[in-house]
């Protein structure tokens, strides 16, 4: 998919069709009409409810102190600057956009995980950092957000200085590292890692390739959550991962332990 850096407005609406349309197809093909039904009723209803998600999304933000949203009269996505994308591994970073917090804290709902402390949790491509303050209300402990762009990762990083400045959160560990997905290293112990769709095929291969060589090194509890999952097909090939669900906005996986010789060298 192209980063929507450059595109203009038209560009952008026809950006969100051609994603629209492949979402659709790819459900059909996949699994069949009744769920390329569902997935055009969930774009539907996401379109018609906007206003509302926008409008708890400042509320949210006003609730917590923090700044997650663009400027009021700029796009919901906001573009990155081409230089940071150019400087990546590889030039298939999506603008920013904030997953909606009612999504996302029904997501964490559904781990099937009893003490989310004894769980580190960290947000590949956190931007502004909502999900790192959410993931953190919810008991997750540390909290890591990991972002390309500097300019966010400033942003992301004076949000969660906001956010724990309120007691009783002065104990709580949220780091948010400036780095490009594609050579980042998990950090040790269980681990839920969540993405919002945040890079293209190319990146999202050297994550998993990543994920894999850290799990076959010290094998965990590890979950991994993908919001918008556009490129799903990439996380369905690893032999070390296994889908637990999905449904019309995020797909769930787990780890799974690999025999050694059935393991890629
Ligand atoms: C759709 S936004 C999601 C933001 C955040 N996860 C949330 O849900 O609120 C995708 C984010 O991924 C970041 N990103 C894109 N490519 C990246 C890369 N190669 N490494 C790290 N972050 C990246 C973008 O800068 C952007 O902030």
């Amino acid at each position: 998919m192209k980063p929507l850096t450059s595109l203009d407005r038209a560009d952008r609406v026809k950006a969100k069709w051609l994603n629209f349309s492949g979402a659709v197809g790819r459900a059909r093909r996949e699994d069949g009409l009744p769920a390329a039904s569902g997935q055009a009723a969930r774009w539907i209803a996401d379109v018609t409810f906007r206003p509302v998600s926008i409008l708890r999304q400042i509320r949210l933000d006003r609730r917590l102190g923090v700044r997650t949203r663009g400027e009021p009269s700029g796009p919901a996505n906001e573009p990155l600057d081409p230089e940071v994308i150019a400087a990546a591994t590889y030039r298939d970073s999506i603008a920013y956009g904030p997953t909606p917090a009612h999504h996302f804290l029904r997501l964490l709902s559904s781990l099937p995980i009893a003490v989310a402390a004894d769980f580190t949790f960290v947000d590949i491509g956190c931007g502004k950092g909502l999900t790192l303050l959410l993931a953190s209300d919810h008991g997750f402990q540390p909290v890591i957000g990991v972002e390309l762009d500097p300019r966010l990762v400033d942003i992301a990083r004076d949000n969660v200085r906001t956010y724990l400045a309120e007691p009783p959160r002065h104990e709580r560990v949220i780091d948010v590292v400036q780095h490009d997905a594609a050579d980042y290293e998990l950090p040790p112990g269980p681990t839920i890692a969540f993405m919002f769709n945040p890079f293209g095929e190319s990146t999202l291969r050297d994550v998993v390739k990543n994920m894999e060589r850290s799990l076959r090194r010290s094998p965990r509890p590890f979950y991994l959550a993908y919001y918008n999952p556009v490129h799903r097909e990439v996380l369905d090939e690893s032999p070390m991962l296994r889908r637990l669900s999905k449904n019309t906005r995020w797909a769930l996986y787990e780890a799974c332990t690999v025999v050694e010789s059935d393991a890629p060298s």
